[in-house]
């Protein structure tokens, strides 16, 4: 079995952030999330791997996995020159896929638990497709699936007004070789897109059968800042271990579980845990909060944070209490006057911002 990641698109629900970087890329605990679905599909025992990936951020993404994962697999880089749809990226990979079955993943999409359920129902061979379905508050913003009493999939609609049930399409899915005719058939949707969803629903229209699991575990599907925010703090929730290979002086505190990288210095500060620092940054008269991630070569000096994400380079100083805030890398933020009031920024890469 082959697998397809989907890491193309624009990102545009990230702006600013994605101007410069692919959505794809966006760290969660200091690794991108495209590393985590990487990770799923080795651990289910693939390994030819081809990557869709848009003219924009294509060397980016290749980079991202090549520097980490060139010795565990053998990826294909599969260039779609527009964000034309997720059946669109299928069509596109068409020569990579041949007449393999394959498991699709999206690269924005964060699961617990891997995919392998996903690939051992497809392995069994009596369905065309599978589908991963988790149950959520309000589908409207995603693929939704209708059951029947025997949990078998009646009918598929792409991001409905009303939404005939709870259960939600995960961006991960199983497919035989059967979808490639059914992508030929589908029309582009409202949005303009050769949507995944209707290519399944054509399916199933033809009488094919479509099985179901339902995710137990959490999934996050990365598309705005807000779920950048809890990605992090699920995964730094989950799997943060306190390892501290960088410096921490007398005066500091190190509450819980805090990993420090080598290099950085920890000087007049309390970390309480969850918290993830990267390599050579210094955090100096400062409180870092549980729930944050901060990236390589961070300076904050005199700065109060939680629940959010710094990348890489920034340098923040006299402000807080920060929160809930997503900072893209080499941002300057300081402030010179002495109020002290929570702050909540969505700031992209290299912007300079004095209060
Ligand atoms: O996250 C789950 C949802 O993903 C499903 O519930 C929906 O049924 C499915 O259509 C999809 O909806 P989104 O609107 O969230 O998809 P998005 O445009 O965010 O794209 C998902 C990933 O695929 C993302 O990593 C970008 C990539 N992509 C997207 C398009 C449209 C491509 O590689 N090429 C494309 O043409």
């Amino acid at each position: 079995m082959k697998a397809l990641i989907l890491a193309g698109g624009k990102g545009t629900r990230l702006r600013p952030l994605t101007y410069t970087m692919a959505k794809q890329l966006i760290p969660v605990a200091n690794r991108p999330i495209l590393h985590y679905v990487v990770r799923d599909i080795l651990e289910a025992g693939i390994t030819d791997i081809g990557v869709i990936i848009s003219p924009e951020t294509g060397e980016s993404v290749k980079a991202a996995i090549s520097t980490i994962f060139s010795g565990w697999a053998r990826f294909t880089f599969i260039l779609q020159d527009q964000p034309a749809g997720l059946a669109h990226a299928v069509k596109t990979a068409r020569p990579f896929l041949g007449e393999d079955p394959f498991l699709m993943f999206l690269g924005d999409n964060l699961i617990q638990g891997g995919v392998k359920q996903v690939v051992d129902a497809l392995a069994v061979g009596s369905a065309a497709v599978v589908i991963l379905l988790k149950e959520v508050a309000d589908p409207r913003a995603f693929g939704v699936a209708v059951l029947d009493d025997r949990g078998q999939v009646m009918h598929l609609v792409e991001k409905p007004k009303e939404p005939p049930s709870q259960l939600a399409l995960v961006g991960v899915y199983g497919f035989t070789p059967l979808i490639h005719h059914a992508v030929e058939r589908i029309k582009p949707s409202w949005r303009g897109e050769l949507e995944i969803t209707d290519a399944v629903q054509e399916l199933l229209h033809t009488g094919h059968r479509v099985d179901a699991r339902v995710l137990e575990g959490w999934w996050l599907d990365t598309g705005k800042k807000d779920d950048i925010l809890e990605a992090n703090r699920i995964v730094l929730d989950e799997y943060t271990e306190r390892r501290v290979e960088g410096v921490v002086d007398a005066e500091s505190v190190i509450a819980g579980r805090v990993t420090v990288g080598q290099g950085s210095r920890i000087i007049r500060s309390t970390v309480r845990g969850p918290v993830v620092i990267g390599s050579d940054s210094l955090i100096e008269d400062s409180f870092v909060g549980p729930f944050t991630t901060i990236g390589d070569g961070v300076v904050m000096r005199e700065v109060s944070i939680e629940h959010s994400v710094v990348l890489d380079g920034c340098s923040l100083e006299r402000v807080g209490p920060v929160e809930d805030s997503l900072i893209g890398s080499k941002a300057r933020v300081r402030r010179t006057d002495g109020t002290r009031r929570t702050l909540r920024f969505f700031i992209g890469d290299d912007c300079e911002i004095t209060i």
